[in-house]
C-alpha cells in the first residue's frame, strides 16, 4: 500500500486525506476544485455536484471493482475516465464468498460462539451441530463476471453442480467450466446455495426480495459478497427467522456498517463479515498498485490500465 503511495508521490503533488472517515461532501468539493485527479474508495460519493466543483479533473481512480458510489455516466459526459480494479480481487473475493458459504452450511461461526461462551461441555454428540453438506449440491450463481466465475471454479472443486443467471450469457464459459444458464426462477428453485456476484445498479437494488426468498428451498443458503442493497435485508431477516431459507452468509450489509441494533444480528443462522472480500494482503496490495497506475496514467493523459468508461476515448 505504501508502495502505491510512493508511486503516486513520484509523479504528482499528492495530498492524502488523513482521516479514516471520508471527507464531508463540501470538503470533498473544495479539495476537488484544485486537483487533476482523485483516488477514491467506496465510501466517497463522486456525483454531478462534485464533478461540477472540479473543473480541472482529468481522472477518477477508484480503489474497488464496484462503482456504485461513482456516477460513471456523469464522468463520461464530462469526458473523465474512471479507473477501477477488476480482476486482481476476483479470487480473494470468491474465497470469502466460499468461506461464508461453508461457515453458514457447517455452522462454524455459530458453533465457535458456543465454544467461546464456555458451552462445550460434552466432548461429542452425534446429533449436535448438524449442518448441511456442500459437496455435490447445486450452486446457483447470479452475475457471471470475474468473481462469479471464480466462485464457480471453487464450486467445481467441491464437486458442485453449477447453474447461473447473468445479464449476459457466457456460452464460452459454459463449455469450459460446465456451467448451465437458467432463468432466475429456475435458479432460485433449484439451488442449494445462491451466491450473488452482480454490481449494485438501480436494476439490481433489492434483486433478492420477499418473492425471491420465498422461491428458494427451505434448506438453501444465500451468500452475498456483492453489495448489501442487492438484498432486501428486512425480507432476508423474515426469511431466516421463519425458515423460508436455512441460512445466509454476508460479506456486505445494508447499511454498512450494520447497526448494532439490526435484527439480523439476533439470528444464529447468519454469518456476517465486515466487507472483507478483497482484504488479503496480496490482493489489496495489487488493488492499490492498479489504482495508483490508473491515476498516474490519467494525470499524464494516457489511457487508464483498467477503465470503466473507455467510451471517453472515442469522443
Ligand atoms: C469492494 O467492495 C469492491 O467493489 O472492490
Ligand atoms: C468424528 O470425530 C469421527 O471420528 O467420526
Amino acid at each position: 500500500m505504501q508502495e502505491a503511495l510512493d508511486l503516486i508521490d513520484e509523479s504528482a503533488d499528492m495530498e492524502v486525506w488523513p482521516d479514516e472517515n471520508p471527507p464531508a461532501p463540501e470538503v470533498m468539493r473544495e479539495k476537488a476544485s484544485t486537483v487533476d485527479g482523485i483516488l477514491t474508495n467506496i465510501m466517497d460519493r463522486v456525483d454531478g455536484p462534485l464533478l461540477d466543483a472540479a473543473p480541472r479533473l482529468k481522472v477518477i481512480s477508484q480503489l474497488a471493482v464496484g462503482l456504485d458510489n461513482v456516477d460513471v455516466a456523469e464522468a463520461t459526459r464530462r469526458g473523465i475516465p474512471v479507473g477501477y480494479t477488476p480482476g486482481v480481487l476476483a479470487k480473494a473475493t470468491a474465497d470469502v464468498a466460499f468461506a461464508l458459504l461453508m461457515s453458514a452450511a457447517r455452522r462454524i461461526s455459530e458453533s465457535e460462539r458456543w465454544v467461546r461462551d464456555g458451552q462445550w461441555t460434552l466432548a461429542f454428540h452425534p446429533l449436535r451441530w448438524l449442518g448441511v453438506d456442500v459437496h455435490e449440491k447445486t450452486l446457483g450463481i447470479i452475475g457471471m463476471g470475474q468473481i462469479g466465475l471464480e466462485m464457480a471454479r471453487r464450486g467445481r472443486g467441491f464437486d458442485m453442480n453449477i447453474i447461473y443467471h447473468s445479464r449476459s450469457r457466457r456460452p464460452d464459459l459454459e463449455a469450459e467450466y460446465g456451467l448451465v444458464y437458467v432463468d432466475l426462477p429456475t435458479l432460485l428453485a433449484e439451488s442449494d446455495f445462491v451466491s450473488l456476484h452482480m454490481p449494485l445498479t438501480p436494476e439490481t437494488r433489492h434483486y433478492i426480495g420477499e418473492a425471491e426468498l420465498r422461491q428458494m428451498k427451505p434448506t438453501a443458503i444465500l451468500v452475498n459478497a456483492a453489495r448489501g442493497p442487492v438484498v432486501d435485508s428486512r425480507a432476508l431477516y423474515t426469511a431466516l427467522k421463519e425458515g423460508w431459507i436455512y441460512a445466509a452468509g454476508l460479506d456486505v450489509t445494508d447499511p454498512e456498517p450494520i447497526p448494532a441494533a439490526d435484527p439480523l444480528l439476533t439470528l444464529e443462522n447468519v454469518v456476517i463479515a465486515p466487507h472483507v472480500g478483497s482484504a488479503s494482503l496480496a490482493s489489496r496490495g495489487a488493488m492499490c498498485m492498479l489504482a495508483a497506475r490508473n491515476l498516474i496514467a490519467g494525470l499524464e493523459g494516457n489511457p487508464l490500465v483498467r477503465c470503466a468508461n473507455p467510451e471517453v476515448y472515442k469522443a
